[in-house]
C-alpha cells in the first residue's frame, strides 16, 4: 500500500465502452464526498456532441457534473474533436496534431487546484495519440498510476492480460483492476468466473466489482446512481493508498 495518498490516478480499459467514465466518475464523487478535494480530466474527446456550433465532450461533462467541478473546460478536456475515432486519427481528419505538453500544462494546472486528480483515458493503453506516442505514454508523462477497467464478458481475460502486460512492460504502476459488469448480457461461464480466474493468473489487486447502475447515461449526461460506485470499491480503496474519513 502507497505511504501516502496518490497525486492521483489515470483510468484506463480494456477497450472502449467498458466504463472508463463510470468509474472515474465514481471514484471522483467518493473521494470528494469523503472530504478530498478531487480533479478530473478527460485530456482528449473524440465524437463529441455539437450543439449551437460548440463542442461537448460527453466524458468530460459527466466527470465534471459528478463533483461539480468549477474548472474550465480547456483544461479538463483541452482536445475536442468531432470524429469518433482514435486521437491520432480525429486529429489528422481536423488537419492538427496533439501535444502532449499542453496536455501536461493542464493538468499541472488542475493538479495545484485539487488534492487529488482523477484522469480518464482514451480507449486501451495502445491507442495512438500520436505516430509515436500511445495512452500508455500519456499516463507516464503524467506520472500517474493505472487503474485498469474491464468488462466481464468472454474475452475478457486475454484483454485485461494484454493490459497488464504492456503496462508492466512499459514501465507504467497498475495500482489494480475494476471488473465492471456492464449488465444486460445473460450470466454464462465466462462472465460468472472470470474476476476469479483472473485473480489466478494475475498478482494485480482486484480493487472491486462494479454491477449495473440504474439511472446512468453517459452521454446523455445523467449521473444516475454513479455516486454509490463507492460501495462496491470499500476493500479496494487499501490498494490506493486512500483513507477516507469515517
Ligand atoms: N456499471 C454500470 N452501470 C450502468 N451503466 C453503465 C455501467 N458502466 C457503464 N455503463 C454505461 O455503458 C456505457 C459505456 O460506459 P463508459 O463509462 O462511457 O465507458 P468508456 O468510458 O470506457 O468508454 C455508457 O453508456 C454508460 O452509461
Ligand atoms: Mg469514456
Amino acid at each position: 500500500m502507497p505511504a501516502q495518498t496518490p497525486q492521483g490516478f489515470f483510468i484506463t480499459g480494456t477497450d472502449t465502452g467498458v466504463g472508463k467514465t463510470v468509474v472515474a466518475a465514481g471514484l471522483a464523487a467518493l473521494f470528494k464526498k469523503n472530504g478530498l478535494d478531487a480533479g478530473v480530466m478527460k485530456p482528449i474527446q473524440t465524437g463529441c456532441i455539437i450543439r449551437r456550433g460548440s463542442r461537448i465532450a460527453p466524458d468530460a461533462r459527466f466527470l465534471a457534473r459528478a463533483v461539480k467541478a468549477d474548472d474550465p473546460m480547456d483544461l479538463i478536456c483541452p482536445y475536442r474533436f468531432k470524429i469518433p475515432a482514435a486521437p491520432m486519427v480525429a486529429a489528422e481528419y481536423e488537419g492538427t496534431t496533439i501535444d502532449l505538453d499542453r496536455i501536461e500544462n493542464a493538468y499541472r494546472t488542475l493538479a495545484s487546484r485539487h488534492r487529488i486528480m482523477v484522469v480518464e483515458g482514451i480507449g486501451g493503453l495502445l491507442t495512438p495519440i500520436t505516430p509515436t506516442e500511445t495512452v500508455v505514454d500519456l499516463a507516464r508523462r503524467l506520472r500517474l498510476p493505472l487503474i485498469i477497467v474491464a468488462h466481464t464478458r468472454l474475452g475478457m481475460l486475454n484483454h485485461a492480460l494484454l493490459t497488464v502486460r504492456h503496462a508492466q512492460q512499459t514501465g507504467a504502476s497498475v495500482l489494480g483492476i475494476i471488473f465492471n459488469r456492464l449488465g444486460g448480457a445473460s450470466r454464462g461461464i465466462a462472465e460468472k468466473t472470470n474476476p476469479e480466474v483472473f485473480s489466478r493468473l494475475c498478482s494485480v489487486p482486484i480493487l472491486g466489482t462494479i454491477p449495473h447502475l440504474s439511472g446512468i447515461n453517459v452521454e446523455a449526461g445523467r449521473l444516475g446512481r454513479v455516486r454509490g460506485l463507492g460501495h462496491y470499491l470499500n476493500e479496494g480503496l487499501h490498494h490506493l493508498g486512500i483513507k477516507l474519513n469515517p
